[in-house]
């Protein structure tokens, strides 16, 4: 279908990962050579890395390190096409039962996946966010002319899972019926952790958009609400704080049959899967979430970074009040031309109290109040991830048309003195997208317990395969090693099925495991006798988005990874 979004959607395919190793061989056109690579490295960041750069046959010449493992050429198959040494399980398909009853099942499009043990290494509760979903395979229509009864389905299936899985000589499996197994959909009451009602309400009526997450420290998931407008629309303030609903966004159509208040959306929302306790936390702010990534400070307060996935949109960082809770804390956005956090506290800002009535007004608008504070505009802030042995924080920025950026890049934000209560900040180009370096988009990221950074890429299912992005080809997974002969380089291992893209990427604690979301494949499709995907099942069958458990060699020794 085509849907009208604010934000690119992507679609990835990736075969069952039968290996296709070879078939797939040749060197990619983008290989860099040593000036290209320091140019992309970017500025500050070239001399520390470039310094170990050795060219990619020095990997094959040295021999002894132990089996190498070769990096994959685009792909534009309808299939999940992994690297030697990579294999894929289907462990979730969207609909698969998690009870006997039949009543509880897994939601359509899975996006953000966090894995939380049980006592049993082989034991864990899986939580998955279901983004949004597609009217072909829920009303066999188009957008328009849905039915009340359409629309619950549709607002059934998104929100989140949490499923308990369980490892069985190396293959992972949902436990059916297991009492941890529950859904959040668009129709759960969800209650505001905030002192003042939200719109004359305390709770809200379900989560939408959940995009990418995080992990607290304290072992409850962050499901972000993304493009929240697409549901029940959204409000236009005017100066005096009136406010109106618009709609000419809210492509879901929803609010044709639900009252709900807008407001009510576009946050992020705790969840804890071992009780199912949830709630809002309006005060992270409230805007189109992309992920909320966390790291504990040294006196226990937790810091969030936030990006706001829209054009011309602001990267933001959360510094909680207290250990244990994000409830309450101190909100700032990134003026990355200065490098300064800036306050959003309404008490603290001068330049606040002139437009808003209070810090709920404030953070129910945090857009407007971003721009008046001081806040960069940005190429789309997607994922963020912090660099696990030197505390760099990357920021994955996919792209922007308006500003003739059709890559993105991957910026490096170094917070002084490594503090990330600081208020000061460096940031340098760490990738830029491109031929060039070989991947357009960027997403998701994950870094693996041996520091190097993963990378999903999110090229418009429509734009797929198209014009410039046709060197791409399908949607993709790559590993960034961040040491050794190919530090900085950007090796694809995992090309998507078609129209779908590869999400929500998350490692097991042991690192065995690459957890993966396979969202939207066959999105381009409008008929439901002439499929673009069959992905996972084949035939003709219709797509299912699911998420796939990843292993092999390659997870357990990324840097042997060659072109
Ligand atoms: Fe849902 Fe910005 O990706
Ligand atoms: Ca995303
Ligand atoms: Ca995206």
């Amino acid at each position: 279908m085509k849907r009208v979004r604010v934000v690119f959607i992507t679609v990835v395919c990736f075969d069952q990962g039968l290996g296709l190793p070879l078939a797939f061989g040749g060197k990619p056109r983008w290989r860099l050579d040593r000036r290209d690579f320091i140019r992309f490295m970017g500025r500050g960041t070239a001399a520390g890395i470039a310094i170990q750069f050795l060219p990619a046959w020095a990997d094959r010449a040295r021999g002894g390190a132990g089996r190498s493992f070769r990096a994959i050429s685009p792909s534009s198959d309808d299939a999940l096409v992994l690297a030697e040494g990579l294999k894929a399980d289907v462990l979730l398909r969207w609909g698969d039962a998690l009870d006997h009853q039949g009543d509880l099942y897994f939601g359509y499009n899975c996006d953000y996946t966090a894995y939380f043990p049980l006592p049993s290494i082989n034991e864990g509760l899986l939580w998955v966010n279901h983004e949004y979903t597609h009217p072909l395979f829920f009303s066999t229509s188009t957008v328009g002319g849905k039915s009340r009864e359409q629309t619950e389905l549709e607002m059934r299936n998104v929100g989140g899972s949490v499923v308990h899985i369980r490892r069985d000589h190396g293959l992972w499996q949902p436990v059916l019926g297991s009492p941890y197994n529950r859904r959040f959909d668009a129709l759960t009451h969800i209650p505001f952790a905030w002192p003042e009602p939200i719109d004359g309400m305390a709770s809200a009526v379900g989560t939408v958009q959940n995009c990418a997450g995080g992990v607290t420290p304290w072992n409850t998931v962050l499901s972000c609400e993304e493009n929240y407008q697409s549901a029940f629309g959204d409000y236009a303030y005017d100066h005096g704080g009136g406010k109106r609903l618009v709609t000419d966004k809210a492509v879901d159509e929803w609010y044709l049959y639900f009252n709900h208040s807008p407001e009510h959306y576009g946050w992020v929302v705790e969840i804890n899967p071992f009780t199912g306790t949830a709630k809002k936390l309006i005060s992270l702010g409230r805007f189109c979430h992309e992920g909320a990534t966390t790291v504990e400070a040294a006196d226990g307060r937790c810091v969030v970074y936030m990006g706001d996935d829209a054009a011309g949109e602001c990267i933001y960082k959360f510094i909680s009040d207290r250990p244990g809770s994000l409830d309450s804390g101190e909100l700032y956005v990134a003026d990355t031309f200065n490098g300064r956090w800036l306050s959003l506290s309404f008490e603290r800002n001068a330049k606040l109290q002139a437009h808003f009535k209070s810090q709920t007004d404030v953070l129910l608008r945090t857009r407007e109040a971003a721009r008046i504070a001081g806040g960069t505009p940005q190429d789309r802030p997607e994922d963020i991830k912090i660099d696990p042995l030197t505390g760099a924080v990357i920021v994955a920025l996919t792209n922007n048309k308006a500003n003739k950026n059709l890559f993105g890049s991957l910026l490096k934000i170094e917070e002084a003195g490594g503090d990330p209560l600081a208020m000061d900040f460096s940031s340098s180009v760490f990738l830029m997208g491109g031929e060039a370096s070989g991947f357009a988009c960027p997403d998701n990221l994950a870094f693996d317990r041996h520091g190097h950074l993963w990378m999903t890429s999110d090229i418009s299912s429509s734009a797929v395969g198209k014009k410039e992005y046709a060197p791409f080809k399908n949607n993709g997974l790559f590993v960034i090693p961040m040491r050794g002969a190919n530090a900085g380089r950007v090796l694809q291992v995992a090309s998507a099925p078609v129209d779908a893209e590869l999400t929500g990427p998350f490692f097991s604690p042991d690192g065995n495991t690459l957890f993966l979301s396979i969202q939207h494949p066959g999105e381009e499709s409008t008929d439901l006798n002439r499929l673009t995907s069959h992905w996972p099942d084949g035939g003709t069958s219709i797509p299912k988005p699911s998420v796939v458990a990843i292993s092999g060699p390659l997870l357990r020794h990324p840097e042997r990874i060659i072109f």
